[in-house]
């Protein structure tokens, strides 16, 4: 292993209940929708404007509105959002996270982002962990969201790294699909039926680290 590419949302801070509080506050203000409570994981690790459609589509209202309407409404939801992240600090890194990127960094594993958040080099400042990255890719450069493999692709580039020698790591269905599919070895966290699709599925990210990470990645090489 040469490189652990990260998801954000989920992975280094838990931020999906403010994604799902701000979609509900949109649903509900401008379509009078209640979303139900699985759509907080179905949208984990979908880009906004692939998660609106989805809302739109659950409320059988996608063809009332335009690309364009979609575009403001996604940016309404994003307003929302950062309203409620403003208060994000480094007590909000999930328990683990700030000893893994150490051991990781201490192995000589390049570290980087392979987030869909266009938020996510906010959210690294606030947990004041953006300059332990050695690249973030850029969601808005690439063609296709999760679970396409483009975002993990473009975090191992950004590395100068074959994506064979990274570890990608997730909470999402949609993420450890994309992991997958860009021919690297998937880490996850969470409900081990749920993501059966990764190499190793642990339960919290208390239970991450680098051996945890070279072992999977040595079995499945
Ligand atoms: C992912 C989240 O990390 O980023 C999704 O899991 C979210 O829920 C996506 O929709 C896009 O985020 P943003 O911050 O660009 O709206
Ligand atoms: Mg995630």
């Amino acid at each position: 292993m040469k490189g652990a590419i990260f998801d954000l949302d989920g992975v280094i801070t838990d931020t999906a209940k403010f994604h799902f509080e701000a979609w509900s506050q949109l649903a509900k203000e401008q379509f009078g929708l209640i979303l139900p409570a699985e759509f907080e994981s179905e949208l984990k690790g979908i880009s906004r404007t692939d998660s609106l459609v989805k809302i739109l589509e659950f409320g059988g209202l996608r063809d009332n509105y335009t690309d364009e309407e979609i575009l403001a409404l996604a940016d309404k939801k994003n307003g929302y959002y950062l309203t409620a992240i403003e208060t994000l600090t480094k007590d909000d890194i999930l328990p683990g996270i700030t000893r893994l990127i150490a051991e990781l960094k201490e192995h000589g594993i390049k570290l980087s982002i392979a987030s869909a958040s266009k938020n996510a080099p906010a959210i690294l400042e606030k947990l004041g962990l953006l300059n332990e990255f050695d690249a973030i890719a850029d969601p808005s450069k690439v063609a296709n969201g999760k679970p396409a493999p483009d975002i993990f692709l473009a975090g191992a580039k950004a590395v100068d790294l074959d994506p064979a020698d990274c570890v990608g790591v997730e909470d999402a269905v949609s993420g450890v699909a994309a992991v997958k599919a860009a021919g690297m070895t998937a880490v996850a966290v969470g409900d081990a039926t749920e993501l059966a699709q990764a190499d190793a599925v642990v339960p919290t990210t208390a239970d991450f680290s680098y051996e945890l990470f070279e072992k999977t990645w040595q079995e499945n090489n």
